[in-house]
């Protein structure tokens, strides 16, 4: 067995910075001033993208933190997505936008989505690092994407392969025997 570690480097640290300032400046031109600008960043693989992603705005943001948990990549696969951690503080009236690192399947980002509209913001949008659009299972309205990528098991930048290697600043695909129950 060879033990899974990040190999070839798909996206370099330069290339994924570059890209956080054009999608900063798509999203500052998508909510002019002086509108509110409020990321909900869902933990924990999308970290680093929105800490990259405010700082290259030249504004005033809030932020908020959630935590969901997938069903849909272990043993079962009944795309059954769980509220770990809300939101601190109501979206009523506020232009907000999603920051997630990954959309695979789209199903944690349809059941995201669907119970942040309900809460009535002004404005919804969602910013995603990566897409993998061969693995849909369900359509999802993406507004920003960094980068359309193959089916490759990645990591790095936040994204992680059993907990590990979030903190690399480039991503990098997984290289080894990988683990079933890791690929989440
Ligand atoms: C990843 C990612 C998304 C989700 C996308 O989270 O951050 O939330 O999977 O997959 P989907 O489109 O198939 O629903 P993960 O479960 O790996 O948690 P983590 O961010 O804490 O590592």
């Amino acid at each position: 067995m060879r033990e899974p570690t990040p190999g070839t480097i798909l996206i370099s640290a330069g290339q994924i910075q570059q890209r956080v300032r054009e999608i900063a400046r798509q999203i500052a031109r998508d909510h002019p001033e002086p509108a509110d600008l409020h990321f909900v960043c869902v933990l924990k693989g999308a970290f680093m993208f929105l800490g990259d992603l405010i700082r290259a705005m030249d504004r005033t943001v809030s932020i908020d933190f959630m935590a969901l948990s997938s069903y849909a990549k272990g043993a079962t696969s009944s795309g059954e997505v769980r509220l770990v951690k809300d939101l601190d503080t109501g979206l009523e009236g506020r232009n907000v936008v999603i920051v997630e690192d990954i959309v695979d399947t789209g199903l944690t980002l349809s059941y995201l989505q669907e119970i942040l509209r309900a809460r009535s913001p002004s404005s919804l949008r969602t910013a995603c690092l990566l897409s993998k659009p061969s693995r849909r299972l369900v359509e999802v309205q993406v507004d920003y994407i960094g980068f359309t990528i193959e089916d490759r098991f990645v990591a790095g930048y936040g994204l992680d392969y059993a907990e590990k290697y979030r903190n690399l600043p480039h991503i990098s695909v997984v290289e080894g025997d990988l683990e079933p129950a890791n690929l989440s």
